[in-house]
């Protein structure tokens, strides 16, 4: 019985954190980058980056030093589609209520730490409704969110 109830919550857990994994947007080299990035780390942090395609081509070599296996095609279509999904410059706004960090960091000028403080502090004070919410916000500078105000959403 106790080995059953171990299996049971195992295969929850896994489930949980198969449901956990961020959906890619649809498209050609979908399946490859599926395959290709997500052997060693999370895939969410595979795709984090903006870069246009030398930057994807500098990211993916670096992969391939670290261990990173594929076949030419693989590599190429792999290539294409996050120079696609993940373009540099895509990230025009963000809405601060479901942002993550480090596309804060992006749009908002906002170091590392301070972005990762107001994710934090979100989580337990938000949702927030306006700019004048967001300036009062840990790790916000409000001279800088009146000069982004049109990159800011709230919802
Ligand atoms: C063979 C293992 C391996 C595979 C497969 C792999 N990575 Fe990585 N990746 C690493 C390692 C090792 C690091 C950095 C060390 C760490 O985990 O902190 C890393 C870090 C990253 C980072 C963080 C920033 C950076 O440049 O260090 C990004 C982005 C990234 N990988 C993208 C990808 C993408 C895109 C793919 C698929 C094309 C991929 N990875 C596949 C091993 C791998």
């Amino acid at each position: 019985m106790k080995k059953i109830m171990k299996l049971l919550g195992c295969a929850l857990f896994c489930a949980l954190t198969i449901a956990a994994q961020p959906q890619l947007p649809e498209g050609r080299g979908k399946a490859e980058a599926e395959k290709l990035c997500k052997g060693c780390h999370e895939i969410s942090r595979s795709v984090a980056p903006r870069q246009d395609r030398g930057g994807w081509y500098n990211t993916m070599s670096k992969m391939a030093a670290f261990g990173m296996k594929s076949t030419p095609a693989e590599f190429a279509a792999v290539l294409e589609y996050l120079s696609k999904n993940y373009p540099a410059g895509d990230l025009l706004r963000v809405n601060v209520n479901t942002a993550r960090a480090i596309d804060l960091e992006s749009v908002l000028s906002m170091r590392r730490s301070q972005a990762r403080a107001f994710v934090e502090w979100r989580e337990k004070n938000g949702p927030l409704k306006s700019l004048d919410e967001l300036k009062k916000a840990p790790g916000m500078d409000p001279a800088k969110l009146d000069a982004k105000k049109d990159r800011i959403q709230f919802e």
